[in-house]
């Protein structure tokens, strides 16, 4: 057996049925430590065998190994080695008496992440939380209006009653900022120096998180503004970790590698994609275009620039862009990476069920629930990656805990299409039965009836669809216009804009409806055994999606809250 890293091979273990868990439980653990006769082992097919987790190192055992490029077999003996596990103590110790900046405090994350944080460990020294606001007064406008009177803290206030004002008080620092400057505009030289001082951990959440943003946008804050909050944490005297949440089949919990891109024949150069910026900027303001222009320029500009390096879209683009640069400048700091797949809406903290915003797949149930959608388009066959917020924001603390002091870079997927997957036709099933169960009423106060959709499995069947239901009768109503002396120019230009906004979203969601890959999530269930085996508040922190019925999630927790907190 060769062995080498691109041979793909199935592992069939041999003996009982006990021994054979066992086994699988070593596969559970450290992936990157299983060695078969000193070469590396990768294989896809590991996933089928994670199902359990095991405290033992060593294991000598006896197997089949199937090379898949020959399909020839060899029954042999193989070694696994498995490093030691982390070892974790208590979370709520580690987090009494630190310091935590969360960046894009206003954001939905963080208004999660500092609601548990609160309710979890009071004890915590203080929370800064920067949002973006000219001065401290509108600052605390912001989080008093956005953030802290949200339905969220309910069972924080039902906590501590009057109290509440004087921990926020006592914990919380509201900081006006922006990651786009250095010293992430933090304008009181006071507070900047504070916090220098004082903070241990660094909570990024501030993000662009719209799919088709300005390029010039995107780049200053999920490129450059992630080096910004960098550089602010290498000042931090005490920093004890860095912690940022970003979004990228199989998808290995690697990192990106400065230049790299996904189509690998393009050379990626950040300072270059920032002079392309400035020099269009340049250019459109010589030009005396109107703001609307640019903006529309810059769109198209970062949608080119990310099809040209092989990614879908400007979100995820500059996201990359943004791990490139934390990776190639981190030096000592410890940098943990949390990808989340699809977040949703809270499984079980502080309650079920809380959401905000029209978030991704939230679009389609809440255009459904209305009557608006009628067809659904993607393959029947494939996975929706989904993970409930609070399970999110659990991973970051659990992250938090086990990385700290450690001058490496950590990369975790937090989803669900490993452990407990999510078909793309179950979605369908639970929309109708919900609202078929719960209608809709709509502002004339009629239940809005829905029905099966016509799911279009491929582009083509799309395409079809769009030329036979609008395209033609678009342009029959163009032809009528132009007889009819611009008679019908005002429906004209209402449904020209309606089917080039329709077109728009699904060239840019259109590779993630076709999409086929899971993510791998070898490193977060080794943070998960680690959880369970060696930390005593573990229950406080779960996220492990292998514990969520879908079923249940979906029709009593995730569409009801949809509904209740989205649904206008
Ligand atoms: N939610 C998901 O499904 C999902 C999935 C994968 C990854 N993620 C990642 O998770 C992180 C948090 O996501 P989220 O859903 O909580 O996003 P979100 O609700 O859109 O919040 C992002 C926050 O960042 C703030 N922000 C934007 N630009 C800023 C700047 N220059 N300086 C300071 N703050 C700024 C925004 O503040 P304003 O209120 O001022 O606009 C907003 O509050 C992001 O990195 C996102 O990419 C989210």
């Amino acid at each position: 057996m060769g062995g080498s890293s691109n041979e793909k091979y199935v592992v069939h273990i041999l003996g009982s049925q006990q021994s054979t868990k066992d086994y699988h439980k070593y596969l559970a653990c450290t992936p990157p430590f299983i060695s078969f006769f000193g070469s590396k082992l990768r294989s896809p097919q590991l996933y089928d065998l994670r199902l359990m987790h095991t405290s033992l190192d060593l294991c000598l055992c006896f197997g089949s190994v199937y090379d898949l490029s020959s399909l020839n077999s060899y029954t042999t003996t193989f070694l696994f080695l498995f490093s030691s596990p982390m070892e974790l103590g208590s979370i709520l110790h580690f987090l009494e008496n630190r310091s935590i900046l969360v960046t894009g405090a206003t954001g939905f994350l963080a208004k999660i992440f500092t609601e548990k944080i609160l309710r979890a460990q009071p004890n915590v020294k203080k929370l800064y939380l920067l949002l973006r606001a000219a001065d401290s007064k509108s600052a605390m406008l912001r989080f008093n209006t956005e953030v802290i009177s949200k339905d969220l803290f309910r069972i924080l206030k039902e906590k501590w009653g009057g109290n509440l004002n004087s921990l926020i008080s006592e914990k919380v620092i509201i900081v006006p900022g922006d990651i786009t400057c250095e010293s992430l505009g933090v304008k009181d030289l006071n507070l900047l120096e504070e916090m220098l001082k004082e903070v241990d951990v660094v909570v990024n959440l501030a993000a662009t998180t719209n799919f088709d943003e300005r390029y010039d946008v995107a780049l200053g804050i999920n490129t450059w503004g992630a080096k910004h909050v960098l550089d602010f944490a290498k000042n931090c005297a005490k920093l004890k970790h860095m912690y940022l949440v970003r979004r990228r089949g199989l998808i290995k919990e690697d990192s990106f590698k400065l230049g790299e891109t996904l189509n690998g024949t393009s050379e990626l150069d950040i300072s270059i994609e920032k002079n392309v910026v400035e020099e269009t900027l340049n250019h459109l303001r010589a030009e005396n275009s109107s703001e609307e222009s640019i903006k529309s320029a810059m769109i198209d500009l970062g949608i080119q620039r990310a099809r040209k390096h092989g990614w879908p879209n400007t979100y995820v683009f500059t996201k990359a862009m943004g791990e490139m640069l934390l990776g190639h400048f981190k030096d000592n700091i410890p940098l943990v990476i949390i990808r989340p797949t699809i977040v949703t809406s809270t499984y079980k903290e502080p309650f079920p069920g809380w959401v905000e915003g029209i978030r991704t797949i939230d679009s389609l149930a809440v255009g459904y629930g209305k009557g608006k959608i009628t067809c659904f388009l993607g393959d029947p066959k494939s996975t929706i990656d989904v993970i409930p917020a609070d399970m999110v924001v659990n991973a970051i603390v659990v992250a938090m805990v086990a990385h700290a002091n450690q001058p490496n870079e950590s990369i975790y997927h937090v989803g669900s299409s490993v452990s407990n997957p999510v078909e793309f036709t179950w979605l369908q099933d639970y929309g109708y039965q919900y609202f078929t169960k719960h209608p809709w009423i709509n502002k004339d106060g009629k239940p809005v009836i829905v029905g099966k959709v016509t799911v279009l499995s491929t582009m083509a069947s799309f395409r079809r669809y769009m030329a036979v239901r609008y395209l033609l009768p678009l342009k029959g109503l163009q032809i009528v216009n132009a007889a009819c002396c611009q008679y019908f120019r005002v429906t004209y230009l209402d449904l020209y804009r309606k089917i080039n906004f329709v077109m728009r979203l699904i060239d840019l969601y259109g590779p993630y409806l076709f999409f086929k890959a899971v993510y791998d999530d070898m490193n977060t269930e080794k943070l998960r055994r680690a959880a369970r085996e060696s930390c005593e508040d573990a229950d406080i922190f779960y996220f492990d999606p292998k514990i969520i019925n879908w079923d249940d999630y979906f029709m009593k927790t995730h569409i009801p809250g949809v509904v209740k907190h989205v649904f206008k």
